[in-house]
């Protein structure tokens, strides 16, 4: 079976953008794989949360992951930083990492053009890094993720390369998997920018934990463009990224919305998605309350996942540091 590798940054709560252009594939692509998902807990150090809401969010996440449909019958569910090997491998193949392909990184870029106190920790910059070392380590094959990280696949395939042409197959090269349509879902309340755990306007994401209430009224708020044509495009980003949504959400093409609702006012046609989003989001919300009371369960979930992961880990781990000629 392919193996697939993946994961999530426990440093929120998790939103729609990270059910629609993420965590749904991952529920199908279980069936058909070895898979391994993960709470990305060392990579969340990279913005240095309170360590009791880290602690918190990460049960929660693993929590989220189950009522969302990642089956442990199925999947690998583990906290990265519980098992050994990681940050290893991170560091051979920091070796072999140029720093002006890091330096170049559009995400890094950003995050630390955001840096308030103006302090960029090397951890920001070595973070694709450890992306490519959470992949190879288990010798993916495939990773599906969101758009946003589509330079940090192309590092990884390249490291895979690199180290693979000094120490031919050590590595397979892993594809990245990027959901159709809705690889990037945007902001409800600026739609150029990408829905996101870090925005302080909680007005722009969708949480999968919000009441019907909130997510009707996030939807209602959301910002639309200026005229009243209800069409997708490049000068409508409002309209647009709701368009995705409810495409998203119900399956049905946008074209074919487009002419479902081009009658319809953008209140009408809000209030659809609104509803598309009840059906969609509240069962998976209901389903999160209940597991996220069962903390003994979700730790045997975990360490469970943890076990596993941990001897197809270590068997990687070993073969590098043969071919590296470390003692
Ligand atoms: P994270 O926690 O930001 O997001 C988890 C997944 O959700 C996707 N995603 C989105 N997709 C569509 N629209 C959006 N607005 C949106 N926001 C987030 C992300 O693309 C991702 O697939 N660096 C990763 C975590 C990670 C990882 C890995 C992923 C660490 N190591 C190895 C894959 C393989 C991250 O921060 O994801």
């Amino acid at each position: 079976m392919p193996v697939l590798v993946t994961g999530l940054q426990p440093t929120a709560e998790i939103h729609l953008g990270n059910y629609l252009g993420a965590i749904r594939s991952w529920t199908v692509l279980q069936r058909r794989t070895e898979s391994f998902f993960f709470l990305a807990d060392l990579h969340a150090l990279t913005t240095a949360p309170e360590p009791e809401k880290l602690r918190a969010h990460t049960l929660d996440c693993a929590a989220m992951l189950l009522a969302c449909g990642i089956d442990p019958n199925f999947a690998h569910i583990f906290v990265q930083s519980q098992v050994h090997g990681h940050t290893d491998l991170a560091w051979f193949l920091s070796c072999w990492t140029s720093l002006g392909q890091l330096e170049r990184m559009t995400q890094f870029k950003d995050k630390a053009a955001r840096r308030e106190d103006g302090f960029v920790g090397a951890g920001l910059l070595y973070y694709p890094v450890l992306m490519a070392a959470d992949i190879l380590l288990y010798g993916a094959n495939l990773v599906p993720v969101g758009e946003d990280q589509r330079q940090h696949l192309e590092l990884t395939r390249d490291l895979a390369i690199r180290f693979n042409g000094a120490h031919p197959d050590t590595f397979p090269v892993p594809e990245p998997f990027y959901p159709e349509n809705c690889a990037r879902v945007m902001s409800l309340q600026n739609p150029t920018a990408k829905m996101s755990k870090s925005d302080p306007n909680r007005a722009g994401v969708l949480f999968l934990s919000d009441d019907d209430g909130t997510i009707r009224k996030k939807i209602r708020s959301a910002v639309t463009d200026s005229g009243r044509e209800l069409r997708s495009g490049p000068d409508k980003p409002g309209i647009s990224n709701l368009l995705q949504i409810l495409a998203a959400l119900t399956e049905e093409p946008v074209a074919q919305l487009e002419r479902r609702y081009g009658d319809s006012s953008y209140g009408e046609f809000k209030g659809a998605v609104a509803e598309a989003a009840v059906a969609a989001i509240g069962p998976i919300r209901e389903k999160y309350f209940a597991l996220k009371c069962q903390r003994d369960y979700l730790l045997d979930v975990l360490a469970e996942g943890r076990r596993a992961t941990q001897a197809r880990a270590d068997v990687t781990l070993a073969a590098v540091r043969d071919r590296l000629g470390l003692l």
